[in-house]
């Protein structure tokens, strides 16, 4: 892909169909025109409308906030890579934290989604990031480089240029306690230097990482300006539309 800025926004469990598809209406009337990407992950109920509204959008895609590790079957209630493409889904998040807290997810699984996703056209988002808990016993790049190394390191190499990776400290998600830029940007520099490590200086060079964890409209500017800072996951500050704008403007 090469690096170019993405603003994506993760509604999480959140609207009802109506108030999705209102709610794309506004990003898409009150957006600032810039080369930034944009993509929008609602629930997997509202993808379709939500995706008739972005349609022949510049820069507006639409994903899917997880998808399954298998092909096809009897996997009830599962929703495959497959379909997700059917629908026009682009980009898919994979890892989220809480899908790791709340459903167990391993790098492994991980691994298995991301493949399923590469193999019908969709682009993985791979949510990485630490708890409060390993930060505080100075584990924090230990786990991160485990979380890409078990999920990543057997990708070949067109599979790893279409994977975006996006850093979300566990202590910072929904909890109004963003990570400084400072931080943001050490954990996004040693990102690149494990995918030197694992792959070469190119992919490490061209690998788009985002940051997620409170981004809001106040802070996005300045996280966004970190040299190796490609853009956000927004999850709350998602929801409202003036909000997301503002935050694609920082872009
Ligand atoms: P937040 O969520 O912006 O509400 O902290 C980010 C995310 O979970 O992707």
């Amino acid at each position: 892909m090469g690096r170019i800025k993405i603003i994506a926004g993760n509604w999480k469990m959140n609207k009802n169909l109506s108030e999705a598809v209102s709610l794309t209406q506004e990003i898409i009337h009150s957006s600032p025109e810039n080369n930034s990407l944009k993509i929008i992950f609602p629930p997997f109920p509202f993808i379709q409308s939500v995706n008739e509204v972005l349609k022949n959008k510049k820069g507006f895609f639409v994903g899917a906030q997880n998808c399954s590790e298998h092909n096809a079957g009897a996997f009830t209630g599962e929703v495959s890579a497959t379909m997700l493409n059917s629908l026009g889904c682009t980009y898919v998040l994979i890892g989220h934290s809480e899908r790791r807290q709340y459903f167990n997810e391993t790098n492994a699984l991980c691994h298995k989604k991301i493949v399923q996703a590469l193999n019908n056209n969709i682009k993985p988002v791979y949510c990485v990031g630490e708890t409060l808990q390993q930060r505080k016993s100075n584990t924090h790049f230990e786990i991160v480089k485990s979380q890409i190394t078990e999920a990543l390191s057997s990708l070949n190499s067109d599979q790893i240029k279409q994977v975006v990776i996006a850093y979300e400290p566990v202590w910072a998600i929904g909890t109004g306690e963003t990570a400084t830029p400072q931080q943001a940007q050490e954990m996004h520099a040693f990102i690149r230097t494990c995918m030197k490590d694992l792959f070469d200086a190119s992919v490490s060079d061209n690998c788009i990482l985002l940051y997620g964890g409170s981004c809001n409209a106040s802070n996005a500017k300045d996280l966004f300006s970190c040299e190796d800072i490609d853009g956000g996951l927004i999850g709350g500050a998602s929801l409202k539309a003036e909000d997301f704008c503002k935050i694609i403007a920082s872009a």
